[in-house]
Formats: structure tokens, sequence, C-alpha cells
């Protein structure tokens, strides 16, 4: 009897994950950016030949609109290469871009885990000339692995950023809802994928079934619905649109891998102010996770290519739920500051 329910239990996911329980939802970039009007787009350039890691830094911080004008962790760990996998596109019809030139690798070190000893890391701020804030947008690249890549316990990839605090909402670093909000991409074991976000979780939203919380670090969407495969190309596209207004949980997120959909949630909480928005690319990717268990004990490398943005004005315009616990600057009112007061005397109390 278990023996049969987690034999259905394993189908099911095995199922799922191939996303053949419901009709899979097959949608470019291109597409996906057309359903939600975001007509708004940019292309990271890349060189025509390939570049030494010196040409590659420059390129990029004079072109790629970082913030502080600068990458921020990894600058030698960049440089644009020919590709290793001129010969495996991703397995979708719609075809590649620039699938001829150089492209960008990224390399990690033996022994390197974490942002400080390995892979890179830069923020792109994506400034219009009119001074528009975005309320949604798509990130869409494509990824390779080398071949026989030791997926160890995982790592980041890019996604999206939203604030100007460049410290804060990763690395340990948690969400407030007012000042920054991260959604990356992760590789975990065996090429697991999921989207990786640093975001308030009100709402009991931990306990839904597609997320995992950590209190120390950020939570994971939907872990295992997608698998990267190493010595080929992987196709992300990533949509991430703000909660509107800023007390209700709509905020949205679908991931499609290889333009199949893998996951959308629709009931986040991005921000608890409006004045937080989404500013650009987060170019994020190292292994780990924070101490040596994550370390890769070989020196590796991953490649990019077609990194491009699409973005708009309008927020989601889901149906959401009232935030009701959490990170909300909505219910720091009466009720909040009188529990800090009392916490407060307590304190004063003991002391
Ligand atoms: C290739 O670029 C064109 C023009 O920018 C765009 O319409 C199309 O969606 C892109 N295709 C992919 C696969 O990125
Ligand atoms: C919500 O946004 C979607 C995507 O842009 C759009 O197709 C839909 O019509 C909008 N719904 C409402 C009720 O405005
Ligand atoms: C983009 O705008 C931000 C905030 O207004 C500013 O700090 C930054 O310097 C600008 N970046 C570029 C590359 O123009
Ligand atoms: C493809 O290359 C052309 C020319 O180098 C560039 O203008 C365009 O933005 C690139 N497209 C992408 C998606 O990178």
């Amino acid at each position: 009897m278990v023996a049969a329910a987690t034999l259905l239990f394993s189908l099911c996911t095995t199922l799922s994950r191939l996303n053949l329980v419901s009709a899979a939802i097959q949608l470019s970039a291109q597409q996906l950016a057309a359903q939600y009007s975001l007509t708004t787009s940019t292309a990271f350039p890349f060189p025509t030949a390939t570049q030494s890691t010196g040409d590659t830094q420059s390129l990029i911080t004079s072109k790629w609109s970082l913030a502080k004008g600068r990458i921020q962790d990894g600058p030698n760990n960049l440089d644009f290469v020919s590709d290793p996998f001129p010969n495996a596109p991703p397995p979708t019809g719609i075809p590649s871009n620039n699938s001829t030139g150089p492209v960008l690798r990224v390399t990690y070190p033996s022994g390197s885990f974490s942002h400080d000893t390995g892979g890179a890391q830069l923020i792109n701020l994506w400034n219009t000339s009119d001074g528009t804030s975005f309320g949604s947008m798509i990130i869409s690249y494509e990824v390779a692995f080398d071949s026989g890549f030791n997926w160890v316990k995982g790592g980041k990839l890019p996604g999206l950023r939203g604030g100007l605090d460049t410290t804060g909402c990763s690395g340990g670093s948690q969400a407030n809802g007012q000042t920054c909000f991260s959604s990356r991409v992760m590789w975990r074991k065996s090429g697991d994928g999921e989207v990786y976000a640093y975001i308030p979780t009100p709402n009991h939203l931990c306990t839904d079934s597609n997320i995992i919380c950590n209190p120390d670090f950020g939570t994971s969407i939907s872990r295992n619905s997608f698998g990267f495969e190493s010595a080929r190309w992987n196709r992300i596209t990533m949509l991430v649109q703000m909660n509107d207004p800023p007390n209700v949980a709509n905020g949205n997120v679908r991931l499609f891998f290889n333009d199949i959909q893998a996951l959308s949630t629709g009931d986040l909480q991005f921000r608890s102010a409006s004045s937080l928005s989404i500013n650009g690319m987060y170019f994020s990717t190292f292994f780990g996770g924070d101490d040596p268990s994550w370390a890769t004990p070989q020196t590796t490398h991953t490649y990019f290519r077609n990194l491009q943005l699409w973005a708009g004005s309008a927020p989601s315009n889901l149906t959401g739920s009232l935030v009701k616990s959490a990170a909300s600057s909505q219910t720091l009112g009466y009720g909040g500051l009188s529990g800090i007061a009392a916490f407060t005397l307590f304190t004063v109390y003991l002391l």
C-alpha cells in the first residue's frame, strides 16, 4: 500500500516535471512580453570577437549600465570566448539569436563558493531616458554548463532585482519590502531548477506546497520544476510583476524553461511600499550557499548569451489576499507599534 502510494507519488512528480499533467504552455520571451504589453526592450551588447578578461571588463563596465559603475564581484572570472557548444542549441523549436558570436564565460575556481571566492556578480540599472519605473519585467537568456558539470549542492544564476540598495536582499541580508528585492534562478543537486527570491513571506506563504523558506536566506519557489542539462544551451525566460497595491500579495513570477512554462506563482509580496520597483538584471552566479559544503571540487565554467530584458510600468493585476502579517508597512499600524512598545517595556523591566 505504502509502496504503491510512493510509486504513484513519484510518477506524478515525474509527470508534472515533464509538464504532461496539464497542457504545456509554450511561449517565446517575445510572445510572453506581448501578452503583458511589455513594449520596451533591451539586449546586453556582446563583442563580435573573443576578448581577454581585461577587455571583457571594459566592455561590460562601459556598456551594461552598472550600479556604481562597476562589476561587484569576480571581474577576473569573466571573459568572452568562442561558443563551446555550437551544435547544441536549446531543445525547442524557437531559434536562438546571435548563435554564432562569442559568449560570456564565467569561471568558478576550484574550491570556490559564495560570491566572494568564485563566479561573478553585477547589478544592472536599466535607466530609461524618461525616468519610467518598471512594475513588470522579463529577463531572458541562454546558459550552458561545462560537459560533466558537477552541480554539487547548487548555485545561483542571473535574475532580476529592484531597489538601489546594492547590498541588501542577497547573501543572507533579508528583504524588508521597502528597499530591495531579488529574484534569481538557482540550480540545485543534479541540475534541479528553481526561482530563488529575497522577498517578504507574509500570509503563511512558507506553508504553500511549492515554497521552501529558509529563515536566514532566500525563499525557494517550485524547486525541481525543471532541470538543467550540461554540455548544451538551456533557455530561461522569467517574468516578475510587482504586487499592487503594496499591501496585497498578488506579485507574479512565471518561469519558462526552453520556452515551456515550468512554474507560475501569483501570490507573492515583493514590496510593502510602492516606491520599490524593478530596476534591472541581477547577473549573479556562484556555487552556494555560504559554506564550504557548497564548493566546486574543480575549476569549472558556465556560459551565457542573448541576455535580454522587456519591461512595462504596470504591476500585477491579479486578484490577491490582503497582507495580514510580516513586512508590510500597512500592518505596522497601531497594533505593531504598541507591540514594539510592549516588547521594549518588557526588555527594560528585565534589565
Ligand atoms: C531574437 O531577437 C528578436 C529581435 O530582438 C526578438 O524578436 C526575438 O524574440 C529573439 N529571439 C530569441 C529566441 O531570443
Ligand atoms: C491583466 O493583465 C493581463 C496581462 O497584461 C491582461 O491580459 C488582462 O486583460 C488584464 N486584466 C484586467 C482585468 O485588466
Ligand atoms: C541609474 O539611476 C540610478 C538611480 O537614479 C543612479 O544611481 C545610477 O547612477 C544610474 N546609472 C546609470 C548607469 O546611469
Ligand atoms: C544580436 O547581435 C546584434 C549585433 O551584434 C545586436 O544588435 C543585438 O542586440 C543582439 N541580440 C541579442 C538578443 O543579443
